[in-house]
């Protein structure tokens, strides 16, 4: 069961997203207690999930680096207290821009996309009068086996250099006066729930960290992304996810000498299940097949079902014990795809009741548009209650 602070929602207007800043606490430490097992690894906290600033402060106060993927994102991590020499920074497509805000502020080092990359960073460092800590985004054509729109380590994808080339980009830095290469970046894709395909990723690393030895270079940092998912099925029984295998499979996996150090970007599985995006039933239609509950949240205020067929359990905070019935949950904006959920069993239903889309700490808020000129969907911690 869901126990979510009702009585205190009644008065507000809906939609908004609620954090249980205590399951986020507990998530934060079911993780450093792990990391803790592995003093080579470090984690960084994939900004683009979640940037609500109270968020990245708590974050922030558990310890944890950063990883940015714009201009924007390196401000917020700033404003929200993360050190400058804890942030990564990727992204296909960095504007001069966002690199010279990245030289300016003296972040940890850039995750860098192409070969064409390179070469403006270096010009952007001279101009500058600065040097940059590069590791190379590698595509390793691996599957993750999740969904096509969220997978980003095949070769069809846009991401990363190709394997055949990272060498050449290494002799492109190691003739470059303000770069300096320290180490690789992967990241395959996300939503990822079958630790085979991070396995698959870490065959990967070996076998390219083979080959440059065999050039006598052994890069001191490699940075592995994110991607492990969470249980949108069953939020209440899997709250935190099973960092110990996660971490314990790439410690057992990847073949490292000992100054080696392995950072990880997570995202989703820190705040995927702390949020909830709660609701009112606007209307209940019977349509000419379907029953449909119309609510006052929306496809901008959450994507991912419209996006990528995601789903996301949905409860009736108000009545929970009524008698089923099927629905249709869709919100008000004017395209067919505004459907959070199809022919789904909940308690009967009525204009005014509020309901609850659980797992929705992750590329939620964060992905939230004004689409049809509505407005952002404001939030609250469960601090805002005393809770
Ligand atoms: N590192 C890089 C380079 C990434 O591109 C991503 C996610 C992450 C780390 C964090 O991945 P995570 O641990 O959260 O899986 N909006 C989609 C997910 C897009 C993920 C983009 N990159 C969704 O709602 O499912």
């Amino acid at each position: 069961m869901i126990s979510l602070p009702t009585r205190s929602f009644e008065n507000l207007p809906t939609p908004f997203y609620y954090y249980d800043e205590g399951l986020l606490r507990a998530t934060l430490d079911a993780l450093n207690e792990q990391v803790a097992r592995h003093p080579n690894f470090i984690v960084h906290y994939a900004t683009k999930a979640n940037a609500n600033l109270r968020i990245l402060q708590i974050i922030k106060e558990a310890g944890l680096g950063v990883d940015c993927v714009s201009g924007g994102e390196i401000e917020t991590a700033l404003r929200a207290g993360f050190k400058a020499d804890n942030i990564v920074f990727a992204g296909v497509g960095k504007s001069d821009w966002e690199i010279k805000l990245a030289l300016e502020s003296n972040i940890f080092c850039f995750n860098v996309e192409s070969l064409q990359e390179l070469e403006v960073i270096e010009q952007l460092c001279n101009e500058m009068n600065q040097q940059a800590n590069v590791c190379l985004r590698v595509n390793p054509n691996v599957n993750a086996h999740t969904h096509k729109n969220i997978t980003t380590g095949l070769a069809e994808n846009k991401f990363g250099i190709p394997v055949d080339s990272v060498w050449e980009a290494i002799e492109k830095i190691q003739a470059m006066k303000h770069v300096r290469f320290i180490g690789l970046h992967f990241h395959i894709g996300s939503q990822i729930v079958n630790l085979n395909d991070f396995r698959e990723l870490c065959t990967s690393v070996n076998s390219l960290l083979e080959l440059l030895k065999q050039h006598n270079i052994e890069p001191e940092h490699i940075n592995v992304g994110g991607g492990l998912g969470i249980d949108y099925d069953n939020p209440t029984s899997h709250p935190i996810p099973d960092f110990k295998a996660y971490f314990d499979m790439y410690a057992q996996h990847l073949q490292l000498n000992e100054r080696q150090k392995v950072h990880f970007e997570l995202g989703r599985s820190l705040v995927g299940q702390c949020g909830y995006l709660v609701s009112r039933v606007l209307y209940v239609k019977q349509g000419q097949s379907k029953r449909f509950l119309i609510l006052d949240a929306g496809m901008n205020d959450l994507l991912r079902p419209a996006l990528y067929h995601a789903k996301h359990q949905i409860v009736n905070l108000s009545n929970p014990s009524a008698t089923s019935e099927v629905y249709d949950v869709v919100g008000p904006v004017c395209e067919s795809s505004d459907v959070f959920s199809r022919d789904v069993l909940l308690p009967q239903s009525h204009r005014g009741d509020l309901m609850a889309i659980c797992s929705a700490g992750a590329y939620g808020e964060a992905m939230a548009s004004q689409y049809n000129c509505r407005q952002l969907p404001k939030s609250y911690l469960s601090d805002d209650f005393n809770i």
